[in-house]
């Protein structure tokens, strides 16, 4: 076991301090729905426009992420810890996430979540390799929809959560 250096714990620390806001994205192929918390996000392009979001190659999300095309991502307002909590904290390997709370299916069934109206549907343009533990999916964004102008769930408000999925776990099957 290797332990961090100082420079290390001085990056985590900066990371945390950016204090991003947190996302579910979820998505379909045929009958299998999946999702997980994001707090690696940003937009990535203008024109045209493109979100990026990276996900960990041991989540169940990234497996199912390589044969969907459909996804849709939601901005979690400040209450919203139990749903960061059920898509980060546990993993779709484990239980069925869909089964516990409110959505209804969109575009090729990919499940938009009930009680998050801040969300982009959008359709996948790559998902790339990178040197992290993370891939990299860019997302064309076809619907959004705001209602919240303020008052998202930040990375700092869910200290309690442990991933489901940890990134040294190994890559999930696909
Ligand atoms: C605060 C927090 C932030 C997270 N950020 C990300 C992220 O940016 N990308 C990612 O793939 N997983 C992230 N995770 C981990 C996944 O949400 C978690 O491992 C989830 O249980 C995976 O579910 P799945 O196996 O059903 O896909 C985060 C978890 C927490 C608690």
């Amino acid at each position: 076991v290797t332990l961090p250096s100082a420079s290390d714990e001085t990056f985590d620390e900066l990371m945390r301090d950016l204090d991003p806001p947190l996302l579910v994205v979820t998505t379909a192929h045929d009958d299998e729905r999946a999702g997980c918390l994001v707090g690696f996000h940003s937009q990535c392009g203008i024109a045209p426009r493109r979100y990026a979001l990276w996900i960990s190659r041991a989540n169940r999300t990234a497996a199912v992420a390589t044969r969907a095309t459909a996804f849709a991502v939601h901005v979690l307002g400040a209450q919203q810890h139990e749903l960061a909590a059920l898509f980060g904290a546990k993993t779709g390997d484990d239980i069925d996430k869909f089964a516990r709370c409110a959505w209804v299916p969109g575009r090729d069934g990919v499940p938009l979540l009930a009680d998050c109206p801040d969300r982009i549907t959008g359709r996948k343009r790559d998902l790339v390799e990178v040197d992290a533990d993370h891939v990299c999916l860019v997302i064309e964004p076809l619907d959004t929809h705001q209602v919240r102008t303020d008052s998202w769930l930040r990375l700092a408000e869910v200290h309690d959560l442990r991933a489901g999925h940890p990134p040294d776990d190994p890559p999930h099957p696909r």
